[in-house]
């Protein structure tokens, strides 16, 4: 298999300066030498546990741009670029373009009418994509993306506002096995999620609070915020590698280490990233 790659833009332009979510309030501004700092050790971690780290350039105007993982949905040699909700993020899609065109990937577009935030809100586990819609994605530009790459969309509809991307409250650790928060789904997002992820591991409030369920993952490793001591004591059981690394200037704008990666090879728990058969041998 490939070697993981991974696509992050330096906090360079990032700060508060506008408010789409719940958690970003322009009164309590981000510290840019410490989030350079903690992007810094989070690039590091991720370089250590063996992903090759691309870089988007940032731009002044463009605080979010750090969030690559909204960018675009990855399949294969494809890329679905994002369409924003908010007209503060839709100003990123042009640079977002530029560098997917210059990377070679095959670029695919949305028609205008549906908002879908990348992979913010669209993660494979095995061979379906999982959904996330209501406040940042439609549900109909997710099954029109399903219907275009011949895949299995399940969608989940997100209905707590602090949890208003798909991964901030669900996040793929390989095909079978996940982490969720409950809480950010109603009674039937939960159920539907249990009976399609065989081994589901749930995030308590507090540490949902700290965006545990927000993690990058590379192989084994998983890295997330500080704070989250509980579901890393759980990872270590399944055999996992958790890392924790503080990124409280990035939570102040709703985003932590998932938010600021996008798996370009694919993510680890995308069925189609392995040969036939592999991915069902990757259950555990
Ligand atoms: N401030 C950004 C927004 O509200 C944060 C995005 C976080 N990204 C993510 N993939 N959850 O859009």
């Amino acid at each position: 298999m490939n070697e993981p790659r991974i696509l992050m833009c330096p906090p360079d332009f990032y700060g508060i300066e506008y408010e789409i979510n719940p958690w970003m309030d322009r009164r309590r501004q981000a510290d840019r030498l410490k989030a350079i700092d903690q992007w810094t050790q989070l690039k590091t971690i991720l370089t250590e546990a063996g992903a090759k780290i691309e870089l988007l350039t940032p731009q002044a105007g463009l605080p979010d741009l750090v969030f690559t993982a909204n960018s675009a949905i990855i399949y294969k040699d494809e890329a679905i670029l994002a369409r924003f909700r908010h007209p503060e993020r839709q100003k990123e899609v042009p640079v977002n373009q530029a560098w997917f065109q210059k990377a070679g990937f095959v670029l695919k577009e949305l028609p205008e009418a549906f908002a879908v935030e990348g992979a913010g809100d669209a993660l494979f586990c095995g061979e379906t994509l999982f959904a996330g819609y209501r406040m940042r994605s439609d549900a109909l530009g997710h099954q029109q993306i399903g219907r275009d790459l011949m895949v299995q969309v399940l969608p989940l509809e997100l209905i707590d506002p602090y949890y208003y991307h798909l991964d901030t409250c669900f996040c793929p650790l390989q095909p079978g096995v996940a982490i969720y928060y409950p809480g950010a789904f109603d009674e039937y997002g939960q159920s539907t999620l249990k009976h399609w992820v065989p081994t589901l591991i749930p995030v308590e409030k507090e540490e949902a609070e700290r965006f545990a369920c927000n993690a990058v993952v590379v192989d084994k490793t998983v890295v997330t915020n500080e704070g989250c001591p509980k579901l890393h004591q759980q990872l270590q059981q399944l055999g996992y590698n958790p890392i924790a690394t503080p990124l409280d200037e990035f939570t102040k704008a709703g985003g932590s280490a998932k938010c600021l990666t996008l798996r370009l090879d694919g993510e680890e728990a995308a069925g189609w990233k392995y040969a036939s058969g592999e991915s069902t041998k990757r259950i555990a």
